[in-house]
C-alpha cells in the first residue's frame, strides 16, 4: 500500500474511530487481491479520509465516485457513489461550489456540462477512457454527413465535443429505452461498436424495426471477456448466474442471465438469489456488492480498467487543497450548450 505517512493533525482517538468506521466496511472486500484490508491497513488510510472529509467541508465540495474506484474511496469518502447516470444526477442537482469526480475524466467533463457554476476537478487528468477516446466531433462530423437522415445517439462514454454534435445522449442504463423510442428508422450509435450489436439484437428482440450504424470504439475492459469461461465456469458451479455489462460482446451477453448497467448489476446482484455470481465487468462493482451484501458468493472472472484504477485517496486531497490547471474542467460555453441539450434529451426520454 504506497500511503505517505505525514504529521497527522488528528487524535490517537479520532484516528482510531476512523480506522473502526473504515474497517466495518472494507473488512467484507475480498475481491481485491492489491490489497488486504485489516484494522493496521484502515489505520494507515484513516488519517487521509479525515483530512478529505474535513477539507470538503472547508472547500464545499461534494465527491461523486464511479462504482468501478477503489472501494477505499467509496466507502472512505464519497459523498455519492453509482453509475454514470445517477451521477450525472447527482451533478446536476449538485448544490457545491467544486465536485470532485472520481471517475475518468468524461464523467467530470459530463459533470461540468451539467454543473457550469462548479468548479469540478478530477484527481487524475491522464484517466481517459477507450471508449470517449475513440471517437472527435470532426470525425461524428463526417459520420452525420454519410447518414444524414440518421437519429444521432450518442453513449455518455464520449467527449463534450461529441455529445455537443448528438440528438441525445444515453448511458447504459437507459440506452434501449431511448433507442426504442427514437422516431428515425436509422440510428447512427458512437462511440461504441459493441454496445450497437447489443442494440441491434435488442430491438429485434422487441420487434422494433431500427437500422443501427456505429463507429468503431470499444472499452479495453469489456472487450476482453472470454464466452468459453462462462461454459466452464456454469460446468464447475452449478446455479451459477452470469452478469455482464452491455458494453461487452455479444457472445458475452448472449450468454449472460443479466445484462446491464453498474448500478442494474448491482441491484440484480442484491435482489437474487443464487449460490455464485460471475461478474464479467470492473472489479471495482464486485467489490462495492462485497462491502454491501457480503453474504453473496463469487467466482472470479473481473477485470481491471487502469483509468478508474488512476484514482487515489492521495490525488483527491491534493486536488481539493490545490488543483493544477490540468485538473480543472473548462468547457467553451456554446460547446457546453449544446452537449447541455443531448443530456436534457435523455432525462426528458428516461
Ligand atoms: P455505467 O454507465 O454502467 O456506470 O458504466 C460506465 C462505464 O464506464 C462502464 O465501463
Ligand atoms: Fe472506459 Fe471501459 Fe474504463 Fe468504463 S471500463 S471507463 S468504458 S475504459
Amino acid at each position: 500500500m504506497s500511503i505517505t505517512t505525514i504529521e497527522s493533525p488528528f487524535t490517537e482517538a479520532e484516528t482510531e474511530k476512523e480506522a473502526e468506521r473504515l474497517l466495518a466496511r472494507l473488512m467484507h472486500v475480498e475481491c481485491d487481491s492489491r490489497k488486504s484490508w485489516n484494522i493496521d491497513t484502515c489505520r494507515e488510510v484513516a488519517p487521509l479520509t479525515l483530512e478529505i472529509n474535513q477539507l470538503k467541508k472547508e472547500k464545499d465540495a461534494v465527491i461523486l465516485a464511479h462504482s468501478y474506484v477503489e472501494p477505499e474511496i467509496i466507502y472512505g469518502v464519497a459523498d455519492y457513489s453509482g453509475d454514470s447516470y445517477m451521477l450525472s444526477l447527482k451533478a446536476k442537482e449538485a448544490n457545491a461550489k467544486r465536485i470532485v469526480f472520481s471517475g475518468v475524466v468524461f464523467m467530470a467533463e459530463t459533470a461540468k456540462i451539467l454543473s457550469p457554476q462548479a468548479e469540478v476537478v478530477v484527481p487524475d487528468s491522464n484517466s481517459g477512457c477507450s471508449l470517449a477516446d475513440s471517437l472527435t466531433g470532426e470525425k461524428l462530423r463526417e459520420l452525420k454527413a454519410a447518414y444524414p437522415e440518421a437519429g444521432v445517439v450518442c453513449y455518455i462514454n464520449s467527449t463534450a465535443e461529441v455529445k455537443a454534435e448528438c440528438d441525445v445522449c444515453v448511458t447504459s442504463s437507459n440506452v434501449y429505452k431511448i433507442v426504442a423510442a427514437m422516431p428515425q428508422k436509422q440510428i447512427l450509435f458512437v462511440p461504441d461498436r459493441l454496445m450497437a450489436d447489443n442494440i441491434r439484437v435488442e430491438m429485434k428482440r422487441l420487434g422494433i424495426d431500427k437500422e443501427i450504424v456505429s463507429s468503431d470504439g470499444t472499452c479495453i475492459v469489456h472487450d476482453q471477456f472470454d464466452p468459453n469461461l462462462i461454459a466452464e465456469s456454469r460446468e464447475n458451479f452449478p446455479g451459477l448466474k452470469v452478469v455482464s455489462h452491455p458494453e461487452c460482446t455479444m457472445e458475452i451477453t448472449g450468454k449472460s442471465d443479466y445484462v446491464g448497467s453498474t448500478g442494474g448489476m448491482m441491484k440484480y446482484v442484491k435482489e437474487t438469489e443464487a449460490p455464485y455470481f460471475m461478474m464479467l465487468t470492473e472489479c471495482g462493482l464486485v467489490e462495492r456488492i462485497e462491502v454491501e451484501s457480503p453474504e453473496k458468493r463469487f467466482i472470479s472472472g473481473c477485470k481491471l480498467c487502469p483509468f478508474m484504477k488512476m484514482n487515489s485517496l492521495e490525488k483527491i486531497r491534493d486536488v481539493l487543497i490545490a488543483p493544477r490547471p490540468d485538473q480543472v474542467i473548462e468547457l467553451e460555453e456554446t460547446l457546453r450548450q449544446k452537449a447541455a441539450r443531448s443530456i436534457d434529451r435523455m432525462f426528458e426520454m428516461s
